[in-house]
């Protein structure tokens, strides 16, 4: 049987398939950071193009993707999925493992998938400039790519911990054509303000996307493009899954669990999401969302309205969250080190529809090292964690002698990570656990009336 398992270029999807059109109750809605009144549409057009606010909130289950879109998404696209004998035989186990691979973009990871989307609808709008924040530099790269194809400036404010670790993220960003800030930055108020308090801080993707926000909340020219979290950016990734079902089906399987890493959450929604319309309609799949047990949101956090960033100009949110103000310690994933999760993903964690499992950053760079001397792809430490938790699957298999069929995310690669890497080999890697009290005391900061409407 084939390792790769591929499809011709006129199969990439035609439409981006919507979840919020099955979900079984509606997503409750954004609120206004300053009211708490539900969002209008009126309040998100300085920041984002109205066809994006239309997907924000259309239930449609299906959504043309534009030709032109097509044709950039066409660069990389269909991404292969890939069977993984050689980490099957190395774990000695009959369940049969899978990994759809999102490394292979042009940014090295899933990123672009929303980032083309997102740079077209604001160009077909008359935007010239987007704003944005990155963690790990994938969604920077990947909007300074993005942009260069729509003839759009880039403007990226990179969390501080990622600027120091990865510079070369940094050059690639310039490359494409973008201009970086390390943040916090002295460039916006947001960014001076913390800066006072902690000249030292490592920032986090909250304060970033403060910054961020700032920008383009204060110039009509320029809007704000977030890379994951919002409902339109699930949507954009939904291609993932669509091609993954069909890569499936060609050789005769089904998934019996999917699993991603989740930061804001859409990689993991992107591949799950068209097998979760399938688990909706009877079929026996489970969804497993991996995190770090630095940042535990999906395990530990609470379903709450909270605001999207730290300063509390982001839409309130009904997400699970860690509480805006949380700062993770500076792990190597750094694109999961948020403090609150896609509402989409969110409820569905509520729902049971999904469970979620968090990791020490040891455990998962031991599986990295293994997927990397078997499989040969050097993952990114994001996607290390989905690699982690379908070595455990593959384990449980091995105990319960059951050849399940197993479907990860392989979200990006670790070639801009070898800094972390490096740690991990000399033996210098610090794992942080988070203490019951420090999260009681981020949860605290929560605004007032943040409890969701059941
Ligand atoms: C390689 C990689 N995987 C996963 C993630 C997390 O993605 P999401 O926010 O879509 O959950 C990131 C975020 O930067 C990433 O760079």
């Amino acid at each position: 049987m084939d390792r790769h398992i591929s499809l011709p270029s006129d199969r990439l999807p035609r439409a981006w398939y919507n979840l919020q059109g099955d979900l079984p109750k509606p997503l409750p809605p954004y609120r206004h950071p300053g009211t708490g009144e539900p969002l209008t549409p009126d309040d998100l057009a300085p920041l984002f193009p109205m066809e994006l606010i239309k997907q924000e909130v259309s239930q449609e289950r299906w959504i043309d993707i534009p030709e032109p879109v097509r044709e950039k998404l066409g660069i990389w696209r269909p991404t292969p999925l890939v069977r993984a004998r050689f980490l099957e035989e190395a774990l000695g186990t009959p369940a049969r493992i899978y990994y759809k691979n999102e490394s292979v973009s042009p940014a090295g990871s899933h990123k672009p998938n929303s980032a083309i989307a997102q740079a077209y609808f604001n160009a077909a709008e008359g935007i010239r400039s987007l704003s944005t924040e990155t963690g790990a530099g994938q969604w920077g790269s990947s909007l300074a790519f993005a942009c260069a194809h729509f003839e759009v400036a880039c403007e990226v404010f990179m969390v501080r911990i990622s600027y120091d670790q990865k510079p070369y993220r940094r050059t690639l960003m310039q490359t494409w054509g973008a201009t970086v800030h390390a943040s916090p930055s002295p460039e916006t108020e947001a960014g001076r303000k913390v800066l006072a308090e902690n000249p030292d801080s490592t920032g986090s993707l909250g304060m970033a996307i403060s910054e961020a926000v700032e920008v383009a909340a204060g110039d009509p020219k320029t809007h704000y493009a977030l890379g994951s979290v919002l409902n339109h950016v699930c949507l954009h990734q939904s291609v993932i899954g669509l091609e993954a079902k069909e890569q499936l089906a060609s050789v005769g399987e089904e998934a019996d669990v999917v699993i991603g890493c989740a930061g804001g959450g859409s990689n993991f929604a992107g591949i799950a999401a068209p097998f979760v319309a399938d688990r909706l309609e009877g079929k026996s799949i489970r969804f497993l969302a991996v995190e770090p047990s630095a940042c535990p949101t999906l395990t530990r956090g609470r379903y709450a309205y909270d605001y999207g960033d730290l300063v509390g100009i982001a839409p309130l949110t009904p997400m699970l969250t860690l509480g805006h103000s949380f700062v993770p310690a500076g792990i190597h994933a750094g694109g999961l080190r948020y403090h609150g999760m896609s509402p989409l993903v969110s409820a569905l964690c509520q729902e049971g529809i999904v469970e979620a499992a968090a990791y020490d950053q040891g455990s998962v760079f031991d599986a990295a090292l293994l997927f990397s001397r078997t499989e040969g792809v050097l993952p990114a430490p994001e996607s290390a964690h989905a690699i982690k938790a379908a070595i455990d699957e593959a384990h449980r298999c091995t105990r319960e002698e059951k050849s399940e069929c197993i479907v990860f995310n392989l979200s990006g690669h670790g070639h801009f990570d070898l800094t972390a890497y490096q740690r991990y080999l000399a033996g210098d890697l610090v794992d942080a656990e988070l203490p019951e009290e420090d999260l009681a005391r981020q949860l605290d900061s929560l605004p007032e009336s943040s409890a969701i409407d059941a």
